[in-house]
């Protein structure tokens, strides 16, 4: 049995008072769910107040980014160090929208994992093809591809310290979301190729989430499939009430 995992990416939206406003609400709706990994990724300026908010609670905190060096001169970047001070447990690598806006490559993405394992921070690796991937019948190439020049090159101990994340990105934000047949035949795959880079119980372990306009009314039937292990929200964990009903689904 794998421990589910709801994770909330609130992309750009969102104050830091706003942030705490969040967990006033969110925190006693989620008290119960000891039994899921919830995790809520805001924006880097929000992580001390999420940080604050969350103590003595089960929820757990996380980035949407980060760069792969300790420190140096990058202006604008955030390290894995820097994230695991202030409270941060999980980081999102290489979602789509990363890739598709700020150039993220499975190169990229592969020494961000590395940095952030090095620093006791377990990564969340955003996969998932285009629609016109999808359309043209190229989504299991696309998917092999991200897996193999990514986590696919990484040693088995540090394969698994990461969970994955199935997004097919016609499904992200446009209210379109992945059929549980659909998600659940590309999960399968993706732990198909965890099996043969890994063996079986490495990829019996994984953890693979959907992601793609999940809501309070399809969760359920996401989470009925034995392939998948959770869920990467966006829209919907922004309004605390909604991410509560998708933890507590
Ligand atoms: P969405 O976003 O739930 O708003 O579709 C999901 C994501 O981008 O992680």
């Amino acid at each position: 049995m794998r421990r589910p995992i709801m994770a909330g990416n609130w992309k750009m939206y969102k104050t830091p008072s706003e942030t705490s406003a969040f967990f006033e609400i969110f925190r006693p709706l989620v008290a119960d769910a000891a039994h899921v990994d919830v995790v809520v990724c805001p924006p880097f300026v929000n992580l001390p107040a999420a940080s604050v908010a969350a103590r003595e609670t089960h929820i757990q905190i996380g980035a949407q980014n980060l760069h792969w060096a300790k420190e140096g001169a990058y202006t604008g970047e955030v390290s894995a160090g820097m994230l695991r001070a202030v409270g941060c447990q999980w980081v999102i690598v290489a979602h789509s929208e990363r890739r598709q806006y700020f150039g993220e490559t499975e190169e990229t993405a592969f020494k961000k994992i590395c940095a952030a394992l090095d620093t006791g921070l377990k990564p969340i690796y955003c996969v998932g093809e285009l629609l016109h991937e999808r359309e043209s019948d190229k989504t299991h190439a696309v998917l092999a591809r991200q897996f193999h020049d990514c986590a696919g090159k990484l040693t088995p101990e540090q394969f698994r310290g990461i969970a994955i994340a199935y997004e097919p990105c016609w499904a992200i934000g446009t209210g379109k979301v992945a059929t549980p047949e659909i998600a659940s035949d590309a999960h399968a795959f993706i732990r198909e190729q965890a099996r043969e880079g890994f063996g079986t119980a490495a990829a019996e372990a994984c953890r693979i989430l959907y992601g793609g306009s999940v809501k309070p009314d399809n969760i359920g039937g996401l989470m009925a499939e034995d392939q998948i292990d959770g869920a990467l929200v966006g829209g919907a964990s922004l309004d605390p009430v909604s991410f509560a009903a998708i933890v507590n689904f």
